[in-house]
């Protein structure tokens, strides 16, 4: 496969094997760009990009704005703050206000599931989802992936354990799609108040403990605590939550004596993971960051410069 064949990024669980394969061979060669005394390459010369953001980041935002630099295109940063969204203008007129400026392609992250898809709709201008409500981010699943990719060099046959607060993760249903297509068992695990309906027909094993969950697992992705999507008490107090479901040293002795630690950010430290945990040996969290670039870079020359997307808008 030499090109993508399609004009946005929305989700994994509808992108084939061949595509995941391609993004994530291209995050590959692109990650030398990173290691250069001088980070400039003029690959997207011309083009224009806007991050969008109904909701708070600081990981995705930023590098796609560095990503999109690093490349040379021109970026445009709007949020609800300090724009007419906050005086009432809609999602839909945003976007067509800003293809009329030139925009080629939007970075959208918004609290409302599907809005990428209805942003992908409306401009003929290039969407990449940056995480939409409690549905999908496959930047983040993406990355995560590269980031056992280096680390593991297969996926048949690894064994992923996702941790945390899963029904309101956009993270997990990323990854979870993602890594079943190229041949990972994903396991999930959280207090069962925490876990999607009808999670029996994912492609994943459910567990809700974590003692259980974790044993002889490769890979252990903690996922945070997401209190600002909680209208109510999933379960009975922080503490309790770390106690049952926090990853920490002794919890980590079940996994392979090899186990890679991530999380997508932000932690809550103490919580869902130990500082010791967090900073220790074999936690990769900020190579997941670095590989966040190195994707994020893949996906804007595959959609504006890459040969063969015969999909461009
Ligand atoms: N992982 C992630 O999406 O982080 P931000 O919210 O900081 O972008």
């Amino acid at each position: 496969m030499t090109g993508l064949n399609r004009k946005d990024i929305l989700g994994l669980q509808d992108m084939s094997p061949e595509e995941i394969s391609l993004i994530l061979e291209t995050a590959q060669s692109h990650k030398e760009i990173l290691s250069r005394p001088v980070k400039k390459v003029p690959i997207l010369r011309g083009k224009s990009i806007c991050t969008l953001f109904y909701e708070n980041s600081t990981r995705t935002r930023t590098s796609f704005e560095l990503a999109a630099k690093i490349m040379s295109a021109d970026t445009t940063s709007i949020s609800v703050a300090g724009s007419s969204i906050n005086k009432g203008e809609s999602f839909k007129d945003t976007l067509l206000t800003l293809e009329a400026m030139g925009v080629d392609l939007f970075v959208i992250r918004h609290g409302a599931s599907g809005s990428p898809h209805f942003a992908a709709r409306t401009v003929k201008s290039h969407i990449i989802n940056a995480g939409d409500g409690m549905h999908e981010h496959p930047t983040q699943g993406l990355l995560d992936m590269l980031t056992i990719l280096e680390n593991k060099g297969k996926f048949v046959g690894q064994k992923v354990l996702i941790v945390g607060d899963i029904m309101h993760s956009r993270v997990v249903r990323s990854n979870l799609w993602g890594l079943s297509k190229m041949g990972a068992e994903v396991r999930i695990c959280g207090p069962k108040t925490l876990l999607p309906a009808e999670v029996d027909k994912l492609p994943v094993k459910v567990f809700t403990d974590l003692d259980e969950a974790i044993d002889g697992v490769d890979v252990v992705n903690v996922l945070r605590i997401q209190l600002e999507r909680m209208n109510r008490g999933f379960f009975p107090s922080v503490s309790e939550y770390a106690s049952m479901f926090g990853v920490n040293k002794n919890r980590l002795l079940k996994a392979k004596s090899d186990v890679l630690v991530m999380h997508p950010g932000p932690m809550n430290r103490g919580v869902e993971i130990t500082p010791d945990v967090a900073d220790g040996d074999f936690a990769v969290i900020t190579d997941q960051v670095t590989n966040g670039v190195a994707v994020r870079m893949a996906l804007l020359y595959l959609l504006l410069g890459g040969a063969g997307n015969v999909a461009s808008a």
